[in-house]
């Protein structure tokens, strides 16, 4: 696993430049993205590069990483949701295409929802995902692979920890969730590369968790320690417990 470590201010414009630079050299680039806090900052960053006409999504695919299930279509604190507003509505030119999950699922028991997600799994099987954007939980989850998860963990529908129907909560997810559907560790984990991206003082735990402890499913983004092409991208604070070399 290759850390790069950049101040809080660099950050987001950094990974932006990189993101723009995968984008140039495989113009439909596929993705998988994820949502909550973190990106935040790195998406309003990749839209100002399209706007400048540095980035282009025109060719490309963004498959959103997850979702939470049992809330409705249009729900601001879908997944979904967040990503159309944090990025996929920004974009200019509008992304080749965007993948999505559970829009109309009813809940975690949906037959269709199952169906659904073992179609992804299969189109994952058959194209791997060039790049896969990923966040962190404070619990180590990738997605909403959650400790416990196999590498070959398919993508499917999960049970969500504690802290993660806490963060759903702090995103406005109502009714707040008790189940999801990711993509699973095992596609993550084919991806030709990986993003892990962390920042905050929140994170400075789970981040030095992830780099010195050991490789585990109790902790899933330390599993991609053994990726080949995996790059932790960490601001200064949450590279702090990080014990000097
Ligand atoms: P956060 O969530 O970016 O809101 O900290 C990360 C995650 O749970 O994957």
């Amino acid at each position: 696993m290759d850390i790069i470590v950049l101040s809080d201010r660099a950050w987001a414009d950094e990974v932006a430049a990189r993101w723009a630079d995968r984008l140039a050299v495989n113009v439909d680039l596929r993705m998988c993205c994820p949502t909550g806090q973190t990106p935040v900052p790195l998406y309003t960053a990749m839209a100002t590069l399209c706007d400048l006409g540095i980035a282009d999504f025109g060719a490309a695919t963004i498959v959103l990483l997850d979702e939470y299930l049992g809330l409705e279509p249009g729900a601001s604190g879908r997944c979904d949701e967040m990503l159309r507003r944090h990025l996929v509505d920004r974009l200019r030119p509008a992304p080749a295409a965007v993948r999505t999950i559970g829009v109309g699922s009813l809940g975690p028991t949906d037959p269709d929802l199952e169906v659904e997600a073992a179609a992804i799994e299969a189109e994952l099987v058959a194209r791997p995902l060039d790049l896969a954007l990923l966040g962190v939980g404070g619990n180590g989850h990738v997605g909403m692979n959650e400790p416990g998860s196999a590498p070959d963990s398919p993508t499917r529908i999960v049970e969500l920890a504690a802290s993660t129907r806490l963060a759903a909560a702090s995103y406005g997810a109502e009714p707040v969730p008790t189940h999801g559907v990711t993509i699973g560790l095992r596609a993550l984990l084919a991806a030709a590369e990986v993003w892990i991206l962390a920042t905050g003082s929140t994170k400075a735990d789970v981040v030095a968790a992830i780099v010195d402890g050991p490789t585990t499913v109790e902790m899933p983004a330390s599993l991609f320690r053994d990726h080949t092409n995996c790059t932790l991208f960490v601001d200064t604070a949450a590279w702090a417990r990080r014990p000097p070399t």
